[in-house]
């Protein structure tokens, strides 16, 4: 999809850009690749080791400012680089692969690994906090309201009764014992999906830059959001739908571009990924 990032940009090589979510600087990298040295970049990501990362990989490129920081800071992160307003946002929600494979982080149920999920490492919360202190029916609501689970309310009885939860194996093993086998791969996948959307505030975050993002983009200036489960996915809809009514955007993608067959053959782990885009009138 980077292509498609690229092109609904719509790259002015003088024009200044946000990517809010600059992670491993895969989009970043091809972004630059448009600008002249007149233009520049802001890069924000929450997780200290991508911005490292693109502080090495990407700083020898033309102008890039990065910024430790999470993304519904936008509008204070522009005024602070004493910019008014930039040429185009754009937002990948979720985890990088980099994060997902890590042998340290928790965010894969196939790797063992202590249970921590946070995006910014230096956050208090982690998901063991969650597993280990939250009561039963608190689980049981982050399961089923984060991860569309029904089986939401035997899986949390399991944890509390499996107390302390200290590692992904051992989180895996109690929805196993809560579980049928058939589909107990996305039980488990959707456990984890709801542990890392609350150890991060992933909606409520969403939700505060879907209401600030407007007065941080230009005229004719345009917004890309890709996101990665039905719960973002509605949030950008409404919002969009939302600014539309007011005539205050104009929505470029009618229906959201979603990965072709080949794309999602080359990488199974775009598949559910939905790319709107919307422009500022
Ligand atoms: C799908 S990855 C982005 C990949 C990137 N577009 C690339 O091309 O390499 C999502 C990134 O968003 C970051 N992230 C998640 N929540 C964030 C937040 N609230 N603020 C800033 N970054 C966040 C994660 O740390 C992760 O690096």
């Amino acid at each position: 999809m980077v292509e498609d990032v690229v092109n609904y940009l719509n790259i002015n090589q003088s024009g200044t850009y946000a990517d809010c979510t600059i992670g491993y600087g895969g989009h970043a990298f091809h972004i630059l690749k448009h600008l002249s040295t007149k233009g520049r970049l802001i890069g924000i990501d929450k997780d200290d080791e991508a911005i490292e990362y693109c502080k090495k990989s990407l700083f020898s490129t033309k102008s890039i400012s990065l910024f430790k920081d999470s993304y519904h800071y936008l509008p204070d992160i522009i005024k602070e680089s004493n910019i008014e307003k930039v040429d185009g946002i754009v937002l990948d929600l979720g985890l990088s692969s980099m994060q997902l494979d890590s042998t340290i982080r928790g965010f894969s149920f196939k790797i063992d690994s202590k249970l921590d999920m946070r995006f910014d490492s230096t956050q208090k919360l982690k998901a063991v906090d969650i597993l280990n202190s939250y009561s039963t029916s608190d689980l049981a609501n982050i399961i089923f309201n984060y991860g569309g689970e029904k089986r939401s309310r035997s899986i949390a009885k399991r944890i509390v009764s499996m107390r302390p939860i200290r590692t992904t194996f051992h989180l895996v093993e109690a929805i196993r014992l809560s579980t049928p086998p058939k589909m107990r791969d996305r039980t488990v996948a959707r456990v984890f999906q709801s542990l890392r959307i609350k150890v991060n505030n992933e909606l409520d975050i969403l939700e505060k830059f879907l209401s600030s993002f407007y007065n941080c983009l230009s005229n004719g200036g345009r917004i890309i959001i890709i996101s990665f489960h039905s719960l973002e996915d509605r949030l950008v809809k409404h919002a969009f739908k939302n600014l539309s009514i007011k005539n205050k955007i104009d929505i470029i993608t009618k229906k959201p571009r979603v990965p072709s067959k080949e794309e999602q053959i080359k990488n199974s782990r775009c598949r559910s990924a939905k790319l709107r885009v919307a422009e500022k009138i």
